[in-house]
């Protein structure tokens, strides 16, 4: 048994929009969380435990469940911040010839390491991840996450039209590749597969179709996928899909659309995608700097979530600019603003964890410092300069202190990232 005292942040239910005040919110400063020897937590205490547990003094840190980003690419950490495209352009200029490397399995295998270093640098634990159309990438990206005792979900790109033909697959032999992936990987450790659809441009119906019928055979499995980013793009599918009702009508067709769909960005989106997504439970990955980084557009985050779909939040790197939680919720906080509305900390730090655990459907292992959750930790300084250490001596609240972090904050207040109970990074010795 190991005892860590810090100011512990975590929530009990969903904040409710706009609310500063929230009941949902769960503050226990300079409280001791206990982590079992079988790396989940075993208790939170005010007192100090007994002599003989191993005690780490974080106090004056914040301690908080690790960070859960829904949609980001591994093999996009080199095509950040590329210059002067939007959506279609971007991914043919940059983006494509960057994910063409990985067909080499040691391309794959130290890509996949450096990435998951980078999450846990980052605060992130857990992701939903693409790779690349190659199945050694799913492979090596599954292997480095149980190296690291991290939980991944992930699968190998489908796509067999509209890109270079070293990133093409074809219908049979992606299906064999999936079927191969889940058998060796689903439910393996912390590992999960999710089909992965890369968008409806990149995969023609019939491929679409076979991605719909493994999802049927598997209820367990998840699914990822890009919905409605850009206008370019679902104009493109309008015209590839003619008989759809709406871009997130040819996922819904193909049985797509289930709850454990993961659709990134969905900004262009009405009123009936909204119920759609609803009634099947899928979410929405709100990718707030990548949206602004391509000039995508500005998501609605209060209609989706009126409509009752759920929204989690994602940096989608290499689109977004950063793999810092925080940045990404600074970054939704001021998409949300421009529409006139206003994130609460609250509702963007419970979309980062709880939120994000629920809808994944993985609230009873991830997400909050609930007993017998698995210890995915992270304990972040409050300030590391001149400026943000005088922003935070001002505030008169908690919601102001937490919002000012959240927007002044990333990695460089990141003091250490725990997974399963095990210290992964730790910039002191403490
Ligand atoms: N749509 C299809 N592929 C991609 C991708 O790699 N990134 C983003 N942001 N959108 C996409
Ligand atoms: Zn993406």
């Amino acid at each position: 048994m190991k005892a860590i005292q810090a100011d512990l942040l975590d929530f009990t239910a969903e904040p409710d929009w706009g609310d500063t005040q929230s009941p949902a919110v769960r503050w226990r400063p300079a409280h001791w969380l206990l982590v079992g020897d079988d790396g989940r937590i075993a208790g939170v205490q005010a007192e100090a435990p007994d002599a003989g547990v191993q005690r780490l003094d974080h106090r004056g840190r914040l301690l908080m469940p690790g960070f859960i980003d829904t949609h980001v690419h591994s093999p996009q950490i080199g095509v950040m911040a590329s210059y002067g495209t939007e959506l279609l352009d971007w991914l043919n200029t940059y983006t494509f010839p960057a994910e063409t490397a990985w067909a080499d399995p040691a391309v794959a295998a130290a890509g996949s390491a450096h990435f998951l270093d980078a999450l846990l640098a980052h605060g992130t634990t857990s992701a939903v991840v693409f790779p690349t159309v190659h199945k050694t990438s799913a492979e090596a990206l599954f292997a480095a996450a149980s190296a690291r005792g991290m939980r991944i979900i992930g699968g190998k790109v489908l796509m067999d039209r509209h890109a270079p033909a070293a990133l093409m697959d074809n219908v049979a032999q992606a299906e064999r590749d999936c079927i191969d992936l889940i058998q060796r990987w689903h439910g393996q450790g912390r590992n999960s597969y999710a089909v992965t659809v890369r968008f409806a441009p990149t995969s023609t119906a019939a491929q679409l179709a076979m991605a719909g019928e493994l999802c049927r055979a598997d209820p367990t499995l998840y699914m990822q996928t890009h919905v409605a980013e850009n206008r370019d793009e679902v104009r493109w599918v309008s015209q590839l899909f003619p008989s759809a009702r709406s871009y997130l009508d040819v996922y819904a067709s193909a049985g797509l659309l289930h709850p454990r769909s993961v659709l990134a960005h969905g900004i262009w989106l009405d009123a009936d995608d909204r119920a759609a997504l609803h009634h099947s439970g899928a979410q929405i990955a709100f990718c707030p700097s990548s949206n602004l980084f391509l000039g995508s557009g500005l998501f609605d985050w209060r209609a989706t979530a009126a409509a009752g779909a759920k929204v989690s939040i994602a940096s989608d790197v290499g689109g977004g600019t950063s793999l810092s939680m925080q940045r990404t919720l600074a970054d939704g906080y001021k998409v949300q603003a421009m529409a006139g509305q206003r994130l609460t900390a609250w509702s963007a730090l419970h979309a980062a964890t709880r939120g994000a655990a629920n809808a994944l459907h993985l609230g009873h292992e991830i997400g909050s410092l609930d007993v017998g959750r698995v210890a995915d930790l992270c304990i972040w300084d409050w300030s590391v300069g001149a400026v943000d250490t005088r922003r935070l001596s001002m505030a008169r609240d908690l919601h102001e202190q937490l919002f000012a972090w959240m927007t002044l904050s990333d990695e460089r207040h990141l003091v250490g990232t725990w997974v399963a109970g095990h210290n992964k990074t730790m910039r002191s010795a403490a």
